[in-house]
């Protein structure tokens, strides 16, 4: 399969970058996107990678735009309609470009930085951000299976010594802790935020969908919001090319599909006994000066 046939392609190096650990990818545009000027009705999707990312970004772009017809959806990746603020790949426009060049109001733009590295100008716009959290052990178990198909992404190496990577922040984008808790403190002065959790969407997608509305201000009706419900269930996005990144080359889903599970306790299928008590541990005292409580089991 010459299309996934990246032996002759070299993951790139991680190194530390304004104090957490980055890749390339996330820094070469650095300047443009510090400098990135939103605007007051823009909306920032961010989350830790693997958080529900996609998932998100869907339902607010069904919400905004499903009203402009399926030539839309049928066309247009979600990674086009919602661009990746951060993102600098070869051959590709930035980031920055595709949301400047952005034709539909508001834009939604999706970002991986932690709370202290967003480009300054969200907060002085007072735009409105949607953080998505998930909990850490099903973050890492998915974050795991996402580095090993994406060959754009760091070698993982064995699930062991992954998770000793992520226990030690040195994940791409930092460490969990830092970025879960970091706009969890945000919202404490910044009422802006919504703070949304994968757990909750997996518990109840309607519910979510029904505060994401009320947070935005927007007049919704029932049967709509019912629809984008349905269209954003997990089986319907995995069989959407639009929404399932299967035409991006670099990602190999006979290696792990991009919607590999989506679940709530995945973890349980990874973690050893010994592995969860170590982790556990860890976990209490990385989060032990914070409000902020996560469900590993639904
Ligand atoms: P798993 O690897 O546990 O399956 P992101 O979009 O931030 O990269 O997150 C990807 C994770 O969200 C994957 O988790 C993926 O399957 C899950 N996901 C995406 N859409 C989903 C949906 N509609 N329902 C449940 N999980 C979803």
């Amino acid at each position: 399969d010459p299309i996934h046939d990246f032996s002759w392609f070299s993951r790139p190096e991680v190194f530390d970058f304004e104090g957490i650990s980055m890749i390339h990818y996330f820094t070469d545009n650095w300047e443009n996107i510090q400098n990135f000027k939103a605007r007051p009705d823009d909306i920032l999707i961010a989350t830790y990678p693997k958080a529900g990312t996609t998932w998100v970004s869907y339902v607010l772009d069904l919400l905004y735009f499903s009203k402009l017809g399926p030539e839309r959806q049928n066309s247009l990746p979600i990674f086009l309609r919602v661009p990746f603020l951060d993102g600098a790949f070869p051959g590709l426009p930035t980031g920055v470009e595709l949301a400047d060049m952005l034709p539909t109001t508001p834009r939604l733009i999706k970002t991986h930085l932690p709370v202290q590295l967003v480009p300054k100008s969200f907060w002085e716009q007072n735009c409105r951000v949607i953080y998505t959290a998930r909990n850490a052990k099903d973050n890492a178990v998915s974050y795991y299976h996402f580095n090993r198909m994406n060959m754009g992404q760091p070698d993982p190496g064995d699930w062991s010594t992954f998770l000793q990577t992520f226990m030690d922040g040195k994940t791409v984008f930092g460490p969990w802790y830092d970025h879960v808790c970091g706009y969890w403190e945000k919202k404490q002065t910044h009422s802006n935020i919504h703070y949304m959790f994968f757990e909750d969407m997996v518990e109840d997608t309607g519910r979510e969908v029904e505060r994401l509305c009320s947070f935005l201000g927007s007049s919704t009706s029932a049967e709509e919001k019912e629809r984008i419900t349905k269209a954003t269930q997990f089986d319907a996005m995995k069989q959407n090319k639009m929404t399932n990144y299967s035409t991006v080359p670099v990602m190999d889903s006979k290696i792990s599909p991009f919607m590999r599970k989506g679940k709530v306790g995945d973890w349980k299928n990874h973690f050893t006994v010994a592995q969860n008590e170590q982790f556990d541990e860890h976990y209490k005292q990385k989060m032990k000066s914070t409000t902020l409580q996560f469900r590993t089991e639904i």
